[in-house]
């Protein structure tokens, strides 16, 4: 399968481009700059997602899209704007135009994080964006139901929590994903035959998990990777309290900006 990785210089497509390639695809890169690690024989491809013109020549001959290219955190609204909203409508637009068949999207936990951490949320739970950068995910999840319900294209949203080798905090110890289950994820987004619009939880076997995660089950997800095997290390290191933080699922990023005042949410 002929695939186009955007956000190819990026921290996750450092971890999941060897994955990728040895599951079988033909990758074509793509970013702003091309990777500092890029590999002989790799086929990379500059530009910006903003810039509508410049994605014909991405898409052309693509079967398939793993979008990961974006501004990946909260920032100024004319950052997110041309980056995730115009960059994410311009790619799917120049996908439906040259025939791609499939898109796997990295949404994030963001979309859900003023979700409280009790709660155990699934994919059909109201979107609670805590910023944004959520704000702007919860736009791409949108954008690819449209591009699903009206033009056909198979599309999975995964709502990634936080890739990395093991979790680094208690926050992660919920939401983490190895990124060979991330690869595991993409590729039931690319070849599943039932695929047709899905958004599935992007975590590892979290014990501590916030996630309902059954649909990614149903197709078939069977992470490798527990976040319970570095509960110990994590617990051992003490975190300073943040009340906000603490309360809601996206951590920090509820707390940014948050004014506190009487009113709004207080732990
Ligand atoms: N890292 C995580 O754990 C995590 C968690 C949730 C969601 N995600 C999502 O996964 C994707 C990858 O995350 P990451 O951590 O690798 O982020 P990253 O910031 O390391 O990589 C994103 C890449 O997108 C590129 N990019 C930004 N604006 C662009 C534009 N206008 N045109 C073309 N390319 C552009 C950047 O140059 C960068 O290389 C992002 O969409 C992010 O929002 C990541």
């Amino acid at each position: 399968m002929r695939v186009l990785l955007t956000g190819a210089s990026g921290g996750v497509a450092r971890m999941l481009r060897p994955l990728l390639a040895a599951s079988g695809l033909q990758l074509r890169l793509s970013d702003l700059q091309p990777p500092d690690d890029l590999q002989a024989g790799e086929d990379f491809m500059a530009a910006d997602l903003a810039d509508a013109a410049a994605l014909a020549p991405l898409v052309r001959d693509m079967e398939a899209i793993v979008h990961l290219g974006g501004h990946s955190v909260e920032g100024p609204w004319a950052t997110i704007l041309k980056a995730n909203i115009e960059g994410c409508y311009n790619l799917y637009e120049a996908a439906f135009q040259a025939g791609v068949q499939r898109i796997v999207f990295a949404s994030s936990n963001h979309v859900m994080g003023f979700h409280e951490r009790g709660d155990k949320v699934d994919a059909e739970r109201m979107l609670r964006p805590d910023s944004r950068y959520g704000v702007s995910k919860a736009f791409g999840e949108a954008l690819g139901a449209l591009y699903a319900d009206k033009f056909g294209l198979r599309i999975t949203n995964l709502r990634i929590g936080n890739v990395a080798p093991a979790p680094v905090d208690r926050r992660r110890l919920a939401i983490w994903l190895h990124p060979e289950d991330l690869c595991q994820l993409i590729l039931i987004g690319l070849r599943h035959p039932d695929i047709r619009y899905e958004t599935f939880y992007g975590m590892s076997d979290n014990a501590r998990a916030w996630w309902d995660n059954r649909r990614a089950q149903a197709f078939g997800y069977r992470p490798r990777h527990r976040s319970e095997d570095h509960a110990a290390r994590v617990l051992a290191v003490a975190e300073a309290p943040d009340p906000i933080a603490d309360r809601f699922q996206g951590g920090a990023f509820c707390s940014q900006e948050h004014p506190h005042p009487p009113g709004v949410p207080k732990p």
